[in-house]
């Protein structure tokens, strides 16, 4: 197929059917992403899907999902009318502001125009996302390698036993959002009273242990925020990578009425003028180091 015909991913939606996915913001979600079978796209071979939730029926309508990049594949020129956020889990995504190792998290604001790619070189790109959750205008764009652990953001968070190390990535005043890395040491143990405004626990690596219930690497779980203050017994026998974030489903629900019409979260570039597009600058981090490491073998 020439790249020219190629159209967006996630377009085959846009006449469809509507598809919603664990889009109850009520209810508690738990999705073992390892266990869900990957779902090609239509538009793009070699971008395959794995929904964790979704809601809407349009191009972009707000979503949460573990994306594969095949070695070479070119995601055509396109817009994110409500912003992005990432986590590269493996491989290395690419754009015009630089290359995503893994570990790295990434949130790009509302109007973010990109045609990333995966260099054929590098091997496929895994990437956990999340697809139109910008409610509001001006955020920054926010690229943290969480791989760095020399860096002095990072802090020891109160735990029963064992130690938690936690990182902010960001926090909004506006919307009550707050998205953070924590590290769980092996043998770890932490009584949790769940925040305001829901909460989302995805599991990098590693296992987490939850009032008994063991969630495996790439789990995702969503707790809603009716939920606020109940206690959650965590644990980490053998350790874990956590990327969570509370605060913001309400800001999401918003999100999902709006999502009713789905020409507002469309993926064309053209809905801009040229001007209203953000492409941002080289991201600025230094992948050097880390680039080396991954060319070295395991000894
Ligand atoms: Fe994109």
């Amino acid at each position: 197929m020439a790249a020219r015909m190629l159209a967006h991913d996630q377009d085959a939606l846009v006449e469809g059917p509507t598809i919603n996915v664990n889009s109850e913001l009520g209810r508690r979600a738990v999705v073992q992403t390892a266990a869900v079978p990957w779902s090609p796209s239509p538009w793009i071979p070699g971008i395959n899907r794995k929904f964790l939730d979704r809601y809407g029926n349009g191009q972009f309508v707000p979503s949460t999902s573990v994306v594969s990049f095949a070695s070479g594949v070119r995601d055509p020129y396109h817009a994110h009318p409500h912003g992005e956020e990432f986590y590269v889990l493996s491989g290395v995504f690419t754009d015009h502001t630089g290359d995503y190792l893994p570990g790295f998290y990434v949130r790009h604001p509302m109007r973010w125009c990109h045609a990333p790619y995966v260099d054929p070189q590098n091997d496929d790109a895994v990437l956990w996302v999340k697809v139109s959750q910008v409610a509001e205008e001006g955020e920054p764009i926010i690229v943290e390698d969480t791989c760095d652990l020399d860096l002095s953001e990072w802090e020891d968070a109160p735990s029963t036993s064992g130690r938690i190390r936690r990182r902010p990535l960001h926090t909004s005043q506006r919307t009550g959002e707050r998205v953070w890395i924590e590290l769980w040491e092996p043998g770890t143990e932490n009584l949790v009273t769940q925040p305001a405004g829901g909460e989302e626990v995805f599991v990098i690596s590693g296992s987490l242990l939850e009032n008994g219930v063991a969630h495996p690497a790439l789990t995702w779980i969503r707790n809603p925020p009716d939920g606020e203050g109940k206690c959650w017994a965590r644990s980490a026998p053998e350790g874990c990578k956590l990327l969570m974030k509370s605060g913001h489903l309400p800001m999401v629900s918003k999100l999902y009425e709006q999502a009713k019409d789905g020409s507002l979260f469309s993926s064309s570039v053209l809905q801009y003028r040229e001007g209203e597009r953000i492409h941002g600058s080289a991201h600025g981090v230094d992948v050097r180091r880390r680039k080396r490491e991954l060319e070295t073998p395991p000894r």
